[in-house]
Formats: structure tokens, C-alpha cells, sequence
């Protein structure tokens, strides 16, 4: 389990315990957390799980692969550093603490 915050375009905030092996982006649709639409169901084939992760966790995740990398383009006004797919990110324990933030929209 991992405690993750997902923080809306608008500052609300939510913090949920996700379990291990789920992703960050069922964590946010299991928990009904607006701002992360997922419309491919997470198969890399939307980028409409698009967050920006807080600066102090872009190292300790694991890296973009080369589809999450091309996929990326499309999301709404992607930042080269700290943009990430939801859909992408696997929780394990060490991401217990993780922060992300939501794009104005998605696409
Ligand atoms: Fe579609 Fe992540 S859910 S790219």
C-alpha cells in the first residue's frame, strides 16, 4: 500500500492508500478522484492520465518507456521533465508519499 496525493487543477487535494501493483491511475478512478479521465483503460493509448509529478519524486520513479515517451505529445501541454501517464506508473512501496498534480484538462 502506498499513500498517494493527487492534487486537481484547482488545489483540491486527495490522499488515498493505494495498493501495491495497481497503478496511480486506478488509484485515482478506484477513489473517483476527478481530473484523470483514462479513456483508453490504461493502454498507453489516450495520454488522458497525463499529471505533472511534484519535482521532488521525477527521480525516484521509474523511467518513461519509449510508447509512454511518444504517447506524452499528446496530452495537454506536457512538461518535458515532469509529465507522467498515470497509467504508467506502478505502485510499489517506494512510492509511498508520491505527489501528483493535474493538467487544466486532459486533451
Ligand atoms: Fe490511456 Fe493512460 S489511460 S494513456
Amino acid at each position: 500500500m502506498a499513500k498517494i496525493t493527487y492534487i486537481e487543477h484547482g488545489g483540491m487535494v486527495h490522499v488515498v492508500d493505494v495498493p501495491v501493483d495497481k497503478t496511480v491511475m486506478e488509484g485515482a478512478r478506484d477513489n473517483s478522484i476527478p481530473g484523470i479521465e483514462a479513456d483508453c483503460g490504461g493502454a498507453c493509448a489516450c495520454a488522458t492520465c497525463h499529471v505533472y509529478v511534484d519535482p521532488n519524486w521525477v527521480e525516484r520513479l521509474p523511467p518513461k518507456d519509449p510508447m509512454e515517451e511518444d504517447m506524452l505529445d499528446f496530452a495537454y501541454e506536457p512538461d518535458p521533465i515532469r509529465s507522467r501517464l498515470t497509467c504508467q506508473i506502478r505502485i510499489d512501496d517506494r512510492l509511498d508519499g508520491l505527489v501528483v498534480k493535474m493538467p487544466e484538462k486532459q486533451i
